[in-house]
């Protein structure tokens, strides 16, 4: 693994492990504080973050700028990336073989950035971290063991958007998030690393 966020974009480079590499305009890696101890992982950069190459820049992460304003928190404070860190054409969901090459990069973020909670921002980051069978309609907001860190689902800024009686429990969510980051209970330790097994979560 890289020893830091720098070499590992470096080792990403001119991605082109995957076809979504035909269409995008600029690789989102990330962005935001490599030292959180709150990490975001949504599903796939939109229009805008193509466009600009940064996460969560258009409508759903102006949604979720207030709601990180509203527990206390800006965007310096915690760090956020996507599932897969190219646009998928018409916003579709990341397809499996994607998942699967850019889940590495996303591995070794979390490994380096080591927060105490990765939340997992809607359905398609959510069911990568906990099996595709999770119901985020049922999970969202509550906290959850992972390898190291604290995994909490959380509902998508963009299903608030599209339906606002998910605004009340999204915002519900985020009170939760703050809950859990004052609580003082460390995460459960990362597994050690049996040399062959080093797959995704
Ligand atoms: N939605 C996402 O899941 N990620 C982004 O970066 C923007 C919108």
């Amino acid at each position: 693994m890289q020893e830091s966020l720098e070499g590992l974009r470096e080792t990403l480079g001119e991605c082109a492990r995957c076809s979504l590499s035909q269409g995008r305009n600029n690789i989102v890696f990330g962005d935001g504080n490599p030292e959180a101890e709150l990490m975001f992982v949504g599903e796939a950069p939109g229009r805008a973050e193509d466009a600009q190459g940064l996460p969560f820049v258009g409508p759903a992460g102006r949604l979720l700028d207030r709601l990180l304003d509203d527990i206390g928190l800006v965007r310096g404070d915690v760090y956020i990336t996507n599932v897969v860190k190219c646009r998928p054409p018409g916003n579709r969901d990341p397809l499996p073989e994607e998942t699967e090459v850019c889940g590495p990069f996303l591995q070794d973020q979390i490994e380096l950035i080591g927060p105490k909670i990765l939340c997992a921002l809607g359905r398609v980051a959510a069911g990568l971290m906990m099996g595709k069978g999770v119901q985020i309609t049922r999970i969202h907001g509550q906290r959850f063991d992972g390898p190291g860190y604290f995994l909490v689902p959380v509902l998508h800024p963009a299903a608030a958007l599209r339906a606002s009686s998910n605004m009340y429990l999204i915002r519900q969510d985020f009170r939760n998030l703050e809950a859990y980051l004052a609580d003082e209970e460390s995460p459960p330790e990362p597994p050690t690393p049996e040399p062959e097994q080093m797959g995704l979560f």
